[in-house]
């Protein structure tokens, strides 16, 4: 392997690239059965969604449009804190909209419980969850996703636009980290 392959620091390889897409095909055909009649928002969440965003919404024979926001989060570099903010608002107003908030991980739960708040206290008409990946042990508010490809275990995953320090956002695949990268800073 390279000296600088982002492959040096993967632990093991969680979900290869056919995974991925087969996954992201049945969750598709679900949104699309469920908003049959329906002209949804989807809103990628920046930048960990994006990928996983992009392969969706080409899945998704519906008069769609789409959104971005950004959050940021301050807390350790493995977890969320809780204080989270809106970097980057939404162009759409979303009032009287169906929006499907579409994001990489849910992991504690803060982030999406208050995007969702945050979506709803501006009149949507109806608010749903798409995630790639669930982390349900790692849960601190109730809150569940309305699609989700695949439930991981308590490790830190990156790969498929999940990232750690901003790296390996391009790493194709889902794969758990060394945890030696993390644990020597
Ligand atoms: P929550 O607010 O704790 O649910 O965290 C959600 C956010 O934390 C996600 O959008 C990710 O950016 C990040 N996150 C949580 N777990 C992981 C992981 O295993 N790998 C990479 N990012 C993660
Ligand atoms: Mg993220």
């Amino acid at each position: 392997m390279k000296n600088n392959s982002l492959y040096n620091d993967v632990l093991r390889t969680l979900f290869s690239k056919e995974e991925i897409a087969d996954a992201i095909k049945v969750m598709a055909q679900k949104i699309v059965d469920d908003y049959a009649d329906k002209k949804p928002v989807m809103v990628c969440i920046l930048k960990g969604a994006s990928l996983f965003f992009t392969d969706l919404i080409r899945q998704i024979d519906l008069p769609i449009t789409i959104d971005f926001m950004a959050i940021s989060s301050y807390g350790s570099s493995t977890e969320t804190s809780g204080n989270v903010r809106i970097l980057k608002d939404l162009d759409m107003d979303v009032k009287d909209q169906d929006v499907i908030v579409v994001e990489d991980i849910i992991d504690s739960g803060l982030t999406l419980s208050y995007i969702k708040e945050a979506l709803k206290s501006r009149g949507v008409k109806s608010i749903k969850i798409a995630t790639l990946l669930d982390k349900p042990s790692r849960r601190k508010v109730e809150l569940s996703a309305d699609y989700f490809g695949f439930e991981v275990p308590n490790e830190f995953v990156v790969g498929y636009g999940l990232d750690y320090d901003e790296k390996y956002r391009n790493v194709p695949e889902i794969c758990v980290l060394k945890p030696s990268v993390y644990n020597k800073q």
